[in-house]
């Protein structure tokens, strides 16, 4: 699947992608450490080396579990986002997919590929028959929680000791939306 968002003169799209090569793989790596580097690595503090951070993504990758989208800026990889599917044995969850690891890289945001990065995770788990969609994310992420809140999340509960990060406990929101919600707000 791949969609286009507009970035005026700027190519632009994002690909749900079952392999990378050593350039993606690459740009990745880089938008990872970017991310990690400004306060938003989804769990790392401090970017790993860089095989330890291959072997991440490859690991993403071969899960079955587990499907991989990642926004390109001019063809180069600038962010990414997973959609994690039920384990087989979750047959009581079978209807609920979850939202993961989204992120731009600094020097990609402000154009609106993290919005479309979203739609597009949501357009794939409305194709794979999802009817909800759930995230969680640190209140610390004001952007994210911003655009997650006016794209129809609704926010469910806040777990008080939700990361821990530079000696400080901090609150993480959890966020679902039902897909079958037609009603999506106008960019
Ligand atoms: C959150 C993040 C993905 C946004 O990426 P982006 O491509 O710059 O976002 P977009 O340009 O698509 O903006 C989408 C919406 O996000 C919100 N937003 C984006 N940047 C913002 C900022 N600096 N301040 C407040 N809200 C902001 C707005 O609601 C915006 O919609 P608008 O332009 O109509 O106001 C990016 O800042 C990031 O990677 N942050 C660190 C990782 C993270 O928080 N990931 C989410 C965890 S689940």
């Amino acid at each position: 699947m791949s969609i286009d968002p507009q970035v005026p003169g700027i190519r632009t799209n994002i690909d749900r992608v079952e392999r990378l090569d050593s350039a993606d793989m690459h740009d990745l790596c880089d938008a990872t450490d970017m991310a990690i580097l400004d306060g938003g690595g989804f769990g790392w503090l401090e970017p790993p080396p860089r095989e330890t951070l291959e072997a991440f993504w490859r690991g993403v990758l071969a899960v079955p579990e587990r499907e991989l989208f990642v926004v390109r800026l001019g063809g180069t990889i600038c962010g990414s986002g997973q959609l994690i599917l039920p384990s087989r044995n979750d047959e009581s969850q079978r209807h609920a997919a979850q939202l993961k690891s989204a992120f731009i890289a600094p020097w990609a945001r402000g154009h609106g590929l993290a919005r479309d990065l979203t739609l597009a995770l949501e357009a794939r788990a409305r194709t794979l028959k999802f009817t909800i969609l759930n995230l969680d994310v640190r209140a610390t992420q004001q952007a994210a929680i911003r655009m997650y809140d006016t794209l129809g999340y609704i926010r469910w509960g806040t777990h008080p000791a939700y990361a821990f990060v530079k000696g400080e406990m901090i609150e993480g929101h959890f966020y679902s939306k039902n897909l079958k919600q037609t009603d999506l707000p106008k960019r």
